[in-house]
């Protein structure tokens, strides 16, 4: 086994960076080692129109640390009211990378999603036509749905008839949970592909009830069954070039987190290099890292990879980060793998 692994920089290609002073004590966690990330667009209220897209990327410019030369790539929210115009004008000018699909009620802050998705047929259309990928979160929101269940019956009941519809329109089946959704996937041809997250690679439904409710754990789509588990982890070291990192790195205040209600998302921004060393190191997939973190992505985005590099190094003493980031409005608990981390990030 190496002890060190070079590797061309990694990108995020699903990534909250919320706003304001939260993003203010985010971004940099992403920054120090991703070159590029697909921004979310789940603002409160969403980013829409192609104006939204500018001001928001203007504000993350604004709250990069000094010397940064991490890229934003900005994405819009769908809604059932969105302008293909406005969409196509957003691609055609380079500022945005892709349009991101939320059913509407699937998740944090996507009460302004489509209902209906044949409601929107007029825009994926005309993002086939330029090939402006679609990132989808994939899951239903009928109640009547088990939350285990919803994105397999998300893939059967609205993706697949949708690819069938429009099968030149590029699709991300974002932060895939289940041996279902790297099944569609392998099957889907060049027109798919799908991002996985860190914390889905190193937890299962388990670890959200171990000896009580971990709100930290909490993330939606929920974490499965662990067989799911190894299917995702799979995927993932396989190099099969449909499957890229997307960190859906979501931080929320603890406050909002430890509650009745708690809402969903898991920060990992700040440790994920080491944890996905560390879930390739237990694979013995080392050499396919690169691949996941750093070309698939840009491959499918029709992007070059990144030319600087970043060093992994394996050393005995354990990788030490914060338990949490202080925001001012408190703090957001980093994700915790729950075993020590051992490949540092020079
Ligand atoms: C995300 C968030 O907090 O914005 N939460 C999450 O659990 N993943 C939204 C999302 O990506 O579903
Ligand atoms: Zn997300």
């Amino acid at each position: 086994m190496p002890t060190t692994l070079t590797i061309k920089q990694p990108d995020d290609w699903h990534l909250h960076l919320r706003d304001g002073d939260m993003l203010k004590s985010v971004l940099p966690d992403t920054a120090r080692h991703f070159a590029r990330a697909i921004i979310m667009p789940n603002l409160v209220p969403p980013v829409v129109r192609a104006a939204d897209a500018v001001a928001y990327r203007e504000r993350i410019m604004a709250a990069l640390p000094a010397g940064s030369t991490f890229e934003p790539l900005m994405t819009l929210y769908l809604t059932e009211a969105s302008s293909a115009d406005d969409i196509a004008a957003a691609a055609d000018s380079g500022l945005i990378r892709a349009v991101k699909l939320y059913p509407a009620g699937a998740t944090t802050n996507s009460d302004s999603g489509v209902k209906d998705i044949t409601r929107v047929t007029d825009v994926l259309e005309r993002m086939a036509e330029i090939g402006l990928p679609l990132c989808v979160h994939g899951e239903v929101t009928d109640p009547d749905i088990d939350i285990f269940d919803r994105e397999a019956v998300f893939i059967e009941s609205v993706l697949e008839p949708l690819r069938s519809r429009i099968p030149g329109l590029r699709v991300v089946m974002e932060h895939v949970t289940t041996s279902d959704g790297v099944d569609y996937v392998k099957s889907g041809g060049d027109n798919l592909a799908a991002t996985l997250t860190t914390h889905h690679l190193m937890i299962n439904r388990n670890h959200i009830f171990k000896g009580g409710i971990r709100p930290h754990y909490f993330c939606l789509p929920i974490a499965k069954r662990q067989s799911h588990q190894l299917a995702l982890r799979e995927a993932a070291t396989s190099g099969d070039k449909s499957f890229f990192l997307g960190t859906d790195s979501a931080p929320h205040l603890d406050g909002a987190k430890e509650s009745a209600c708690g809402c969903a998302g898991v920060y990992n921004a700040p440790n994920t290099l080491s944890c996905l060393a560390h879930v390739f190191e237990e694979e013995g997939r080392l050499d396919n890292l690169e691949s996941f973190a750093s070309l698939n992505g840009p491959a499918f985005y029709g992007l070059a990879p990144n030319v600087n590099t970043v060093t992994l190094e394996k050393r005995s003493e354990p990788v030490e980060y914060a338990a949490s980031v202080q925001t001012a409005e408190g703090p957001v608990t980093v994700f915790d793998p729950e075993c020590a981390l051992h490949w540092h990030v020079s």
